[in-house]
């Protein structure tokens, strides 16, 4: 078992406040304990400290738990962190994935598979379309010809001779074949968004075995929403993909986005921006890495991962200590690859955990911000991207419009679909964690992406769709299959407005 960051920061406070600690008693299991015993520590420091120095296992185990959580919970209101820290952060860290064991076998896939299902199977009852949901097994007891509802889990697509979609779809019950007519034009239409393993709600008439869609319902995310700001006129920024350490990496450009950060803009009204931003999100790909592809040693002027960290950590620590930066990782970055990534390597970049403003979370990740106390503040959604070059290949709809070049529309789809990646195989993922981690369960107000190297920047159904530039010119992969990157590009949301806005620091 990993220790965690509060686990860690417990331990070096006992330590500070010297006490010995065995390290059998600093198994990460017993981080309640020695919560609960720093608590009691810090508001009565003679009570603990005159009777005991050295932490063993033993005494973790004889001290009186229940009685210290009576204690804790009387006296204690606020969490650890934000009593040994000063002022109460004006974000909550809502979602953060931690590290898990990667055992991939058969069940957990099966139990992955259910656990989405039901998660959209929720989602998918509130509508009003679909209110009389039946499972698959009784509409195959059905008499032919009777109107039936029903949600699956899409398991095969095909065309079928005469052009018509045929689909394979499950429940927990069974599995049936339906049929999309191509001469039902707006359905047909709208089925060239189906994608394999996504999760639906179809409306038709039941045949011998087989269903004659005539509706498709996506979870989606309503129509209308609440367009969430703050009082104040504030600002978050949102960056990605900086490849610190990589040959391509825009330095001058970079360094020149700090210094307008630091108020050096170029007239009153950008250093008037700069002065109100509150948060700086960074979507991953942090650095370029070592040995992500074949060759790149060639493609980097910092060959140490350690030393590409620190690089970024020198350009974090020019950033005014006011401003609240967010992290999470990419593709290239020192973290398993599979989704969901969870925090960076402390031990890689252990210079970027110690500036006090800056926030390491998962990716994916999801921050709320601008809390007040009348103020419920702004969810942020974090993903890095890697899931999206499949879609803009794979669904027609999207790569006749430009594939990879319009985010925007994957984005919508995802958001469509409440899923960072339906199909199996266009990301790579973890599938042992108690929810399906990258099922959309909260809708966000801005969802922020990068990966891609493209600035985009998008409003559906009030939500702010931001697909963050780079600070790298085009790759070698890029250059093969011919898209252009849209490098040193800042985007801004005035959080008060909710209005987005470009900066460019690169010339074309
Ligand atoms: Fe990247
Ligand atoms: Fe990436």
């Amino acid at each position: 078992m990993q220790p965690s960051a509060h686990y860690k920061k417990i331990v070096n406070l006992l330590l500070k406040q010297d006490y010995l600690v065995n390290p059998a008693a600093t198994a990460p299991d017993k981080e309640h304990k020695l919560g609960s015993f720093l608590q009691v520590l810090l508001k009565n420091p003679t009570k603990a400290s005159n009777d005991v120095f050295l932490i063993t296992d033993e005494f973790m185990n004889s001290l009186p738990i229940s009685e210290l959580e009576k204690e804790e919970k009387t006296s204690v209101s606020a969490p650890l962190s934000e009593e040994i820290n000063t002022p109460p952060p004006n974000f909550k860290v809502l979602i953060n994935y931690k590290e898990r064991a990667s055992k991939q076998s058969v069940d957990e896939f099966v139990r992955y598979y259910r656990r989405r299902y039901n998660s959209l199977l929720q989602l998918l009852k509130t509508h009003n379309n679909l209110n009389d949901i039946i499972s698959i097994s009784r509409i195959k007891n059905m008499d032919n010809k009777e109107k039936v509802s029903f949600v699956g889990l899409v398991t095969s697509k095909t065309l079928t001779r005469n052009n018509n979609f045929s689909l394979t779809v499950e429940d927990l019950s069974s599995s049936i074949k339906i049929i999309i007519n191509k001469n039902n034009n707006d359905i047909y239409n709208l089925a060239k968004e189906i994608c394999l393993d996504e999760v639906l709600g179809f409306g038709g008439v039941a045949g011998n075995n087989v269903v004659f869609v005539n509706e498709l319902v996506w979870p989606e995310v309503p129509l209308t929403r609440e367009l969430k700001k703050t009082e104040e006129e504030e600002y978050a920024l949102f960056i990605g993909d900086l490849h610190i350490g990589s040959k391509a990496f825009l330095k001058q450009e970079f360094e020149n986005f700090i210094k307008w950060l630091n108020g050096e803009g170029e007239n009153n009204e950008q250093r008037e921006i700069a002065r109100k931003v509150k948060y700086v999100f960074i979507v991953g790909d942090l650095v370029d890495g070592v040995g992500i592809y074949p060759g790149q040693e060639e493609d980097l002027e910092i060959k140490d991962l350690y030393d590409q960290y620190d690089r970024l950590s020198e350009y974090l620590n020019q950033i005014p200590q006011n401003i609240n930066i967010f992290l999470c990782p990419g593709n290239h970055d020192a973290v398993r690859l599979y989704e969901p990534q969870p925090l960076l390597d402390e031990n890689f970049a252990k210079s970027v955990y110690a500036l006090p403003n800056v926030n390491v979370v998962s990716n994916p990740s999801l921050i709320n911000i601008g809390v007040t106390r009348e103020n419920p503040g702004i969810n942020i959604f974090l993903y890095h991207g890697f899931s999206f070059p499949f879609y803009a290949d794979t669904v027609e709809p999207i790569r006749k419009e430009g594939g990879l070049r319009r985010t925007d529309l994957i984005m919508k789809f995802l958001l469509k679909k409440r899923h960072l990646a339906p199909t199996h195989g266009s990301t790579l993922y973890i599938p042992n964690y108690e929810i399906d981690p990258l099922f959309i369960n909260t809708i966000p107000d801005i969802f922020v992406t990068g990966h891609v190297h493209t600035t985009h920047v998008e409003k559906y159904r009030s939500i702010n769709l931001l697909n963050c530039s780079c600070w790298i010119s085009q790759t070698k992969y890029q250059e093969k299959v011919g898209l252009k990157p849209e490098p040193g590009r800042i985007i801004l949301v005035n959080l008060k407005t909710r209005a987005s806005k470009i900066i460019k620091f690169i010339k074309d």
